[in-house]
């Protein structure tokens, strides 16, 4: 028997619920959520509401559970140090310990490190502490995003064009975000198309998944705000449509190199994923940021296709010995789509939040995966809150039968809900590719 302990509450880890109970080892699940989740706890042996910043709470439950493995979902324990807590206590897990984590709690630790090791991928940066020194910077580049230093739950960076215009806003935004941030990085806006590369690290060897695509903003046709992420696609040939061998390639041997930096830095090996989001751009593959853990969608999409035994897994990036693992994935394309409240990624005032909780009805999914995130299952139904309420994946052999599996689950689910109908249809795939067609007939520019 193994009991394994899931740290998270969104579809994320009603994914990972997911890829541990098809374990062949006899897997027990013991989830600590901040709030219930229905999909996980439906999974478990026992599941266990707490804070992810009350480490005592979390290591007494892996010690009373006599935890095998313990598997972090979201970046907030990992900020906290919760694998530093549980290693304390002899319970090993995926996830990197608090120093580690800095890979993405610390945008400027990140591109010093790269810049450090001489590690290809970063735009032209500069952090800062102070505004001394930003409007000199900030007149040699093109256009500027700000990246505030520590966790911003995805929603502190600014992008010149979308965000603000002119370099007067910028230095404003600069000033505001160094009243809450010990820095603020500032860095070259490049152009191209993203792509997220989930790689799992036992310290030394670095394997990838499939690329993903994410689609952060809330509208078709990639308008409105940016949101935690409306849905994802991955391809059969584990490649994405704009995106050749080459450039996974690249992206993997970045995130080599910084596996590799991270243990000279730290003296310390890195256990857990690396994701890289990376951008590929006319002048090669960018770095954009790394996080710590799986991407929520992205996860949903891997997962459900990873052929080895979940539970191995974990085992060997704990035990150092990815190497010797085949780690497999179907040849299968999926598409991940989000059904959200309809008031989902406006300001507070405008959400439908403000009315209270709304019901949901899940229809009939049709041969799509269903995982929950922002759920509450009360004796009359399933309610939704104001954030993203369940994720739904189609799998197929090719990418346009996986959008229309999961086109037509996510419709089937009934209340005041929207999704991404664009997300993996042709159309949008189409935009991409041309995009990236009509960087690369653009001169490349100088410096990036
Ligand atoms: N240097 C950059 N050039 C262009 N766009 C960027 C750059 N850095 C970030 N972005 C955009 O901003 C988004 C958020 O930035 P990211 O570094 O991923 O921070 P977070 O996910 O913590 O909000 C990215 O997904 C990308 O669209
Ligand atoms: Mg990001």
């Amino acid at each position: 028997m193994t009991p394994v302990l899931l740290i998270g509450n969104g579809a994320r880890e009603h994914a990972i619920a997911e890829a541990v109970m098809r374990s062949g080892r006899a897997p027990r699940l013991y989830a600590f959520m901040k709030t219930n989740n229905p999909g996980i706890a439906s999974l478990s042996t026992e599941a266990r509401i707490g804070r992810y910043d009350d480490l005592r709470a979390i290591v007494a439950f892996a010690k009373e559970r006599k935890i095998a493995v313990a598997v972090i979902g979201p970046e907030d324990p990992l900020g906290h140090g919760v694998v530093d807590a549980l290693a304390e206590a002899g319970i090993p897990a995926v996830g990197p310990t608090r120093a580690l984590a800095r890979l993405e709690t610390s945008k400027s630790f990140t591109r010093n490190l790269l810049e450090k090791y001489r590690i290809p991928g970063n735009p032209r940066f500069r952090n800062f502490t102070s505004p001394a020194g930003i409007p000199e910077f900030i007149a040699g580049l093109t256009g500027v995003v700000l990246k505030p230093d520590g966790l911003t739950g995805g929603k502190g960076v600014l992008v010149q064009g979308d965000h603000f215009q002119t370099p007067a806003e910028a230095l404003a935004h600069c000033a505001e975000i160094l009243r809450d941030h010990p820095g603020v990085t500032v860095e070259e806006k490049l152009e191209g198309e993203e792509f997220s590369l989930q790689c799992l690290c036992d310290g030394r060897t670095v394997v990838a998944t499939p690329p993903v695509q994410d689609h952060k903003r809330r509208y078709a046709d990639d308008r409105g705000p940016n949101t935690g992420g409306m849905g994802s696609y991955s391809c059969a040939d584990h490649l994405l449509p704009f995106l050749a061998a080459a450039d996974v390639a690249e992206g993997l041997e970045i995130t080599r190199r910084v596996a590799e930096a991270i243990r000279r830095e730290t003296g310390v090996p890195y256990r857990g994923v690396m994701y890289g989001g990376f951008m590929v751009t006319a002048a090669g593959v960018k770095l954009i940021e790394y996080n710590a853990r799986f991407g929520d969608p992205e996860a949903m999409n891997i997962l459900p296709l990873l052929k080895t035994d979940f539970i191995d897994l974990c085992r060997a990036i704990i035990d150092g010995r990815l190497e010797s693992l085949a780690v497999e994935f179907e040849r299968k394309a999926t598409v991940c789509k989000y059904c959200v409240p309809t008031g989902y990624g406006l300001p507070s005032e405008h959400s439908d939040a403000a009315g209270g909780p709304s019901r949901i009805e899940v229809g009939d999914m049709r041969g799509a995966r269903l995982y929950y995130s922002s759920i509450d299952q009360r004796t009359d139904g399933l309610y939704m809150t104001s954030s993203r309420a369940v994720g739904v994946v189609g799998i197929a052999d090719a990418l346009a039968e996986a959008e229309r599996v999961a086109e037509a689950a996510v419709t089937a689910i009934r209340g005041p809900v929207d999704h991404r109908r664009d997300i993996g249809t042709e159309p949008l795939i189409r935009k991409r590719i041309e995009h990236m067609q009509q960087l690369r007939k653009k001169p490349i520019p100088s410096g990036g």
